[in-house]
């Protein structure tokens, strides 16, 4: 078994799909909030399969989360359970500093006390594996190198402060108490089931239903984009052979500025699913007030992974997202729900809360 945080989330439910997809992988427990960001009907295929036990519940809670670890006796934990919205912590940062940090710092605590009281075979291999990101590395000009894993730390918004906080806790617990740790550092992610409040599913759900798309400043923000599917293949592989302790870059090797992204999936769009009056999608796009602190440039050297693991992407920018924007076009009940709401109604009325 191993304990999945946050799998509810665009990512984190991307993680577990792609995991129980082979036949005889171990099962998965999913401890998530349900949040907004938590989604259960991203793993509506996972309904009857007893592989997947999910519980709502919050990383910040000691009795939930040791209760867990008593009862199913996890070999690893994989934590994505995190505020991960920009614009949301620029808003209000109390909860990004709740869950990023205090919920980060109680996971590790309780799964500390767990893997201390583990006969010795099970705590040589237990693994706590801590989702982070390349924002932690603050913003890089033009014509500078990528992120390396030596990079330092330099987060501007509050969303990365606190994942740069929760990184270092995580480092501090292995060099303090040899508590067996590994971190990933990845960029920005896309594919299936990703909320429509980021760039790309916004863009492409705005553009289909005529309305404006939205650019901050001037559009030349650069960031490098992720298949989802590369990411979860990268997670598998450093949790399976990453050496403990380390911290690992995942990068997609596409960077690209804001602008381009938006006029790509315009063209795809003006491909498969034209306008009726004829004219593209482009035409649509607005430039809006700038993000505060927006970090200008985003992008990583992901050297250290292909080295050691042997992973890189499969994915290229052009099949990723043209496969991303037919999964928006031909799952519109996921769409719906998520637009009306509908998805939070029918949490609420099972798990007793939004
Ligand atoms: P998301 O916002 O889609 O999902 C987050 C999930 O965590 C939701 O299901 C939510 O209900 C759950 N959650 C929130 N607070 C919780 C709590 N206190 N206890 C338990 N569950 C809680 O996020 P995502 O995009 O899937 O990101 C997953 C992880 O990957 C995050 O740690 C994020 O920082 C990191 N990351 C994301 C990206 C990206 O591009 N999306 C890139 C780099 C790193
Ligand atoms: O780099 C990894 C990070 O990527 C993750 O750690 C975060 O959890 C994830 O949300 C994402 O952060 P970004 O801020 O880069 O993603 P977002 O989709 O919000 O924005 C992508 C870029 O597009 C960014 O430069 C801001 C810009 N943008 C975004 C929105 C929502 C716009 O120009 N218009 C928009 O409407």
């Amino acid at each position: 078994m191993i304990l999945v945080t946050g799998g509810a989330g665009f990512i984190g439910a991307n993680f577990i799909l792609d995991w129980l997809n082979e036949p005889k992988a171990e099962g998965i427990i999913n401890l998530d909030k349900l949040t907004y960001a938590g989604n259960l009907a991203n793993l509506d295929s996972l309904k009857n399969d007893p592989r997947h036990i999910f519980i709502q519940g919050d990383i910040s809670n000691q009795g939930v989360v040791t209760q867990i670890l008593k009862d199913y006796q996890p070999r690893a934990i994989v934590n994505f359970a995190a505020e991960s919205h920009v614009d949301r912590s620029i808003h209000g940062p109390a909860e990004f500093i709740q869950t990023n940090i205090i919920g980060t710092f109680n996971l590790l605590e309780c799964a500390r006390a767990y893997w201390k009281s583990l006969p010795e075979a099970q705590k040589m291999n237990f693994r706590f594996h801590h989702i982070s990101t390349d924002e932690v590395y603050g913003s890089l000009s033009l014509l500078s190198p990528a992120f390396t894993e030596a990079h330092p730390y330099e987060p501007n918004s509050p969303y990365s402060a606190s994942k740069a906080a929760s990184d270092h806790l995580v480092r501090a617990w292995f060099h303090t108490y040899g508590f067996p740790v590994v971190t990933t550092n990845c960029s920005n992610n896309y594919g299936p089931y990703h909320f429509p409040e980021k760039l790309i599913p916004l863009v492409i759900l705005n553009a289909i239903n005529n309305r404006p798309l939205p650019i901050y400043g001037d559009g030349q923000q650069i960031r490098d984009w992720l298949y989802v599917g590369d990411h979860c293949s990268a997670i598998r592989a450093v949790l399976a052979n990453g050496r403990l302790g380390e911290t690992y870059n995942i990068g997609g090797h596409n960077e690209k500025p804001n602008i381009e992204v938006v006029k790509i999936i315009c063209q795809i769009l003006d491909e498969i699913k034209p306008r009726v009056d004829g004219k593209s999608y482009a035409q649509q796009i607005e430039f809006v007030q700038d993000r505060p602190g927006h970090d200008r440039r985003y992008a990583i050297d992901a050297s250290k992974i292909k080295h050691e693991l042997g992973w890189q992407p499969k994915e290229t920018f052009q099949t990723g997202i043209k496969k991303t924007v037919q999964w928006y076009l031909d799952n519109s009940r996921w769409v719906e729900n998520v637009l009306s709401g509908t998805y939070r109604d029918w949490q609420k009325k099972h798990y007793g809360q939004e």
